[in-house]
């Protein structure tokens, strides 16, 4: 069994990261999404470096991380792959004041300063210092077993 077997039975949320670079948006579906502190509220994500959307997400100086809700796994699937304008067509968004694509239907955000970058082996770990931040109530899309799923119960 493959490395990556075993870590796809970690069961994440799954996110789409934007940001806007030399005039141009970039977005793409990432799961490595994690909280980190509260004071100050700081969020962190990896990247491959090989990713075309590289040099983007870690010269543009900010980010706009989207929760993407229980419905929304065609969007997951839209910016894993393909030319960037192709990702942002007919998706309903709105612009912040950092020029960053806020998408509509989330089930929070969180628009980040890149603070720290890590490098890691084939990644490198995007540290965020939480500029703005919303949500609404709804269930968040999960992924497991390279699958895309929804929680049947929440229980406490
Ligand atoms: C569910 C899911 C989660 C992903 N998570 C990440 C991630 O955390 N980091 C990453 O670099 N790529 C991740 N990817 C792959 C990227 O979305 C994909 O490689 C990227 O959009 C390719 O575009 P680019 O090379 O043009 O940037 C994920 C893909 C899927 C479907």
């Amino acid at each position: 069994m493959s490395i990556k077997v075993a870590m796809s039975r970690f069961t994440t949320g799954v996110t789409v990261v934007t940001t806007h670079f030399e005039g141009q948006d970039w977005g793409m579906t990432c799961n490595s999404f994690n909280t980190v502190s509260l004071e100050p509220a700081m969020v962190l994500w990896s990247i491959r470096k090989e990713a075309n959307s590289h040099q983007a997400f870690t010269q543009s100086g900010s980010y706009l991380v989207n929760v993407l809700q229980s419905d929304q796994k065609d969007t997951a699937l839209r910016f894993a792959s393909g030319p960037q304008p192709q990702r942002f067509a007919e998706q309903a968004s709105e612009r912040t004041a950092h020029n960053n694509i806020k998408l509509h239907g989330s089930v929070a955000w969180f628009e980040c300063r890149l603070a720290q970058v890590v490098s890691a082996g084939d990644h490198d770990i995007l540290i965020g210092e939480v500029l703005g931040y919303g949500s609404q109530d709804g269930a968040g899309l999960v992924y497991a077993n390279r699958h895309f799923g929804v929680l049947a119960a929440f229980e406490s």
